[in-house]
């Protein structure tokens, strides 16, 4: 699904903190969502999935109900096992019988992810790793042709960061998702990113190729660090932090 939003204005009551946000994506990309904290990165999200009121246009060229959101805090309560928070991710062809392809997709998605061995435990009682992994599960099982993922990765160790970008590469790829992630990590933004939007103070200040975007120039802009950039493997330029400005 083709993502066209512009002159986005995005308020908390009488606060405003995305101020005219224009942003194109395409599906097969991964569009990575970078900036400092309270930037207006999951703010961003919140609207572009539809779940707040907001100035300008969001156009998705499909179904709207087609967006996989992932917030960034996925504390839950419910006393679900893992399983059956992945289920959840069929609502829309959830009937009170859970059919075999529910099930199936279900399966699958934990399967893909890895985590089939804790299906059956209690969401509530796994690590904020394998948790985000759950939620990532839910998300993929429901189909979807767009994927807004608020920081994905925060909760994973780097094997498991590894393959859960690998995997979203191949799905947006292979199913010509349309996929928006906020990362903080400038290193597998550069490697997994098609293209790179960096937010400041609720603006887009820069959106292009990693090599455009991950510069000594615009990272001090928008995070007031130094770093060094040196060429990576793959082509994909590589970011070592040395010091804030
Ligand atoms: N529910 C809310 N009510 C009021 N202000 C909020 C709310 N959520 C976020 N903010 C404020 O909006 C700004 C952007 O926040 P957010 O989008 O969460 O930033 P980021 O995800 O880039 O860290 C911050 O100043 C934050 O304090
Ligand atoms: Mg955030």
């Amino acid at each position: 699904m083709r993502l066209h939003a512009t002159g986005l204005h995005i308020r908390y009551g009488r606060r405003s903190v995305v101020h005219g946000v224009d942003l194109a994506a395409a599906p097969g990309e991964i569009l990575a969502i970078l900036g400092a904290n309270g930037s207006g990165k999951s703010t961003l999200l919140r609207a572009l999935a539809g779940l707040l009121p907001h100035g300008g246009t969001v156009q998705w060229d499909g179904d709207a109900h087609a967006i996989g959101y992932m917030p960034q805090d996925n504390a839950i309560r419910a006393a679900l096992t893992a399983f059956e928070v992945v289920l959840l991710g069929r609502l829309r062809s959830l009937t009170l019988r859970v059919g075999a392809a529910d099930v199936d997709a279900a399966s699958a998605a934990m399967a893909e992810l890895g985590i089939a061995a804790f299906a059956a435990r209690r969401i509530g009682e796994l690590s904020g790793g394998q948790r985000q992994l759950v939620f990532m599960a839910q998300i993929l099982a429901g189909n979807p042709r767009a994927l807004l993922l608020d920081e994905p990765t925060s909760a994973l160790d780097i094997s498991h960061q590894l393959h859960v970008l690998a995997l979203l590469r191949d799905i947006t790829r292979r199913r010509g998702l349309t996929t928006l992630a906020v990362l903080h990590d400038l290193n597998a933004a550069a490697r997994f990113a098609d293209r790179i939007a960096l937010m400041q103070h609720g603006r887009l200040i820069a959106i292009g190729t990693p090599a455009e975007i991950l510069t000594r120039d615009t990272l001090r802009q928008a995070y007031g660090i130094e770093v060094s950039v040196q060429p990576g493997p793959g082509g994909a330029p590589v970011i070592i932090p040395l010091h804030v400005a």
